[in-house]
């Protein structure tokens, strides 16, 4: 699980993917976001069919960090570790979740953006969170006033997120890598604009070397 953390934190951004249709758009949108130096996905359960894609990403990428986004239930979980996700996002925290998670030995990051949430995280053993929304729920400045008494955490902040503000969320220690849409939209993905996805990809890989040297 640690293995998992670390490559996700080496990659500094996590594309949270909606893919309508993956049997069409799977292979080509793994290989442009390993091409634009981002092998890592959260393909999220809000579109049918999210289980596939999983499989099809991690089929055509076995280089790939890819896990599931949107998880609300076990079954869900289930579908996403028999598709071969690595990692569970759900966008609240649920303590049987959690625990579900945790006796399956894959990582959870639950969205986490108050107090009780990050005191029931921290009962929980856990190290890493999903900060969501972000923009919406106080951004950066939330972010930093919750690691007061909760300097333990590492936070992933997703909502709001581009290149516009990337270099400013990279900036923050606390945060370990931001999650975001921007660069796997549904025109990009729907129309295979593939040669815009990796130049989004390659301009946020561009944004956490220049912040972290
Ligand atoms: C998520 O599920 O993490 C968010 O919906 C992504 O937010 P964004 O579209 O604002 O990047």
């Amino acid at each position: 699980m640690d293995n998992v953390f670390e490559k996700i934190s080496s990659v500094g951004v996590v594309p949270v993917i909606k893919l309508n249709n993956p049997e069409k758009d799977a292979a080509g949108l793994a290989n442009a976001l390993c091409e634009g130096g981002v092998p890592v996905a959260e393909v999220t359960f809000r579109a049918a069919g999210a289980a596939k894609a999983i499989e099809l990403m991690t089929k055509a990428r076995p280089d790939m960090l890819v896990g599931a986004g949107t998880v609300l239930c076990e079954e869900q979980v289930d579908e996403a570790i028999a598709a071969g996700a690595k990692f569970i996002v759900s966008p609240g925290l649920d303590t049987e979740l959690v625990k579900y998670c945790q006796k399956k030995g894959i990582a959870i990051f639950p969205g986490c953006t108050s107090p009780t949430d990050y005191h029931a995280a921290y009962r929980l053993g856990l190290k890493v969170l999903k900060f969501f929304p972000a923009e919406q729920s106080g951004g950066l400045a939330k972010i930093k006033a919750m690691s007061a008494p909760f300097p333990m955490f590492k936070v992933m902040p997703t909502g709001g997120i581009s290149l516009k503000n990337l270099s400013e969320y990279l900036s923050c220690p606390i945060i370990c890598a931001c999650g975001g849409s921007y660069m796997v939209t549904a025109d990009l993905i729907d129309n295979q604009k593939w040669d815009e996805i990796i130049d989004l990809c390659k301009k946020s890989v561009q944004i956490v070397k220049e912040v972290r040297g």
